[in-house]
């Protein structure tokens, strides 16, 4: 197949460094028109058995010109996988199917789930300069897409990075979902930067799973002090992964060992519920401390009292917790996966030079889509849990 692709005055991927500005060339896809491919479906919300092996699932079709199609050599799976198997997220998912191209039937099913993507882009829209097919790439895909549990996905070239160098296919995917959500956290929500992290005592709730993993070894490439909370078995992992301070939560109440400690420039909540409360105390006052969490009840919201009504009570609620805090000298923050190349060049970066590495619990192949939902619905994770789709090499 071959597209030509024209110079746009339009620079929808990454304008500084696009490739063959000024030229008119050729974009080849290696890929045969295709009408089917495989893919793990949903038609319906509900436990394990909704997933679907379907052989016949309609192949990706490009519809913006910033649209690339990757081919998938492995995707992994995050908490949101079974949340939206379970129906979490529906009615924003119904909102934003035709506009978004999930579906234009009327209806999200078949539903492909799946966030995160490490394969080679295949076909190119026109304006896209800056891959090209053949490209080892990785992404995170925004859950209002079609999802990465198949052969092929479409991304927007926003959404989409080259793969360190330094890693397989299989490791790359574990990285990008939890990485950019730990990213938007830290980064967007709480203004830390390589510049700004050094001096900043952090502390981590969760952080033996995907999120708090990938947040430890951002924090610490970036020199802060880390303070992870996790069960006592997950020590030696935190250890490995540079924490400088590890409770238990498991031991003894956690309000107490917090007690014990100097108190916290930021503090990531990756549990929610009771923790919120409970570590909002523990954050230098009238210092520009922050507490960002990733546990929100905005899609809850959406899903309990439909959009209008769920955005409307989720803007009451924040509103009221940010002037809460902010009065006691307290900056209170969610955070939200966000998609973003540029950020996972900056994470490949990081990678390549060694700071950040994959934390991989286990490794399923594409057949098996199904016992690893059981396995990360069964709680407890260590890492990620990761699936072989394609082979590279094929
Ligand atoms: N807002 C967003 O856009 C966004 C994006 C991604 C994720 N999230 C949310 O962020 C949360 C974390 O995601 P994840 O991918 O890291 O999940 P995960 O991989 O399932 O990890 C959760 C970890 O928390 C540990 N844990 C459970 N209870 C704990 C407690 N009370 N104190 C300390 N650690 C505890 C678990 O191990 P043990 O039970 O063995 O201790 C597990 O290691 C999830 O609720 C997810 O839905 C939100």
């Amino acid at each position: 197949m071959h597209i030509v692709c024209r110079r746009s005055a339009l620079h929808l991927g990454r304008g500084s460094i696009l490739a063959g500005v000024g030229k008119e060339r050729g974009i080849h896809s290696s890929c045969p028109r295709r009408t089917v491919m495989p893919a793990w479906v949903i038609d319906k919300y509900g436990s394990n058995d909704v997933l679907r092996y379907n052989e016949n699932v309609l192949f990706p079709i490009i519809h913006y010109p910033n649209e690339v199609i990757i081919k998938v050599h492995a995707a992994s799976l995050n908490p949101i996988d079974v949340n939206m198997r379970s129906g979490y997220g529906a009615k924003s998912l119904k909102m934003s199917r035709d506009p978004l191209h999930i579906k234009t039937s009327g209806s999200e099913f078949p539903l492909i789930l799946g966030r995160d993507v490490s394969g080679t882009i295949m076909e190119c829209g026109l304006d896209v300069k800056y891959f090209k097919p053949g490209d080892q790439v990785w992404a995170a895909v925004p859950p209002w897409k079609q999802g990465t549990f198949a052969e092929f996905v479409v991304a927007s070239v926003n959404e989409v990075s080259f793969k360190p160098k330094s890693l397989s296919h299989t490791e790359a995917a574990s990285i990008p979902y939890v990485t950019l959500t730990a990213w938007a956290a830290l980064v967007n929500s709480c203004g830390l930067s390589k510049e700004k992290c050094p001096g900043k005592r952090v502390l981590i709730l969760g952080s033996s799973g995907g999120i708090g993993t990938s947040s430890i070894q951002l924090l610490k490439a970036w020199g802060a002090h880390v303070t992870a909370v996790c069960s006592g078995n997950a020590f030696t992992l935190m250890k490995d992964l540079g924490a400088d301070d590890i409770i238990d939560y498991k031991v003894a109440p956690l309000e107490d060992q917090l007690k014990t400690r100097d108190q916290f420039d930021v503090i990531l909540d990756n549990i929610g519920g009771t923790n919120e409360a409970l570590a909002l105390q523990f954050l230098k006052p009238w210092s520009g401390a922050t507490y960002v969490t990733l546990v929100t009840p905005f899609l809850y919201n959406n899903d309990q009292l439909g959009i209008a009504d769920g955005m409307m009570r989720t803007g009451v609620t924040l509103a009221s917790k940010v002037f809460k805090h902010y009065y006691k000298g307290i900056h209170y923050r969610w955070g939200f996966f966000t998609p973003s190349g540029p950020a996972l060049d900056e994470v490949g970066e990081l990678v390549d030079a060694g700071k950040i590495r994959p934390v991989i619990e286990e490794i399923f192949p594409f057949s098996k889509v199904p016992q690893a939902f059981q396995k990360l619905e069964a709680g407890h994770a260590r890492g990620k849990t990761v699936i072989q789709v394609t082979d590279p090499e094929k």
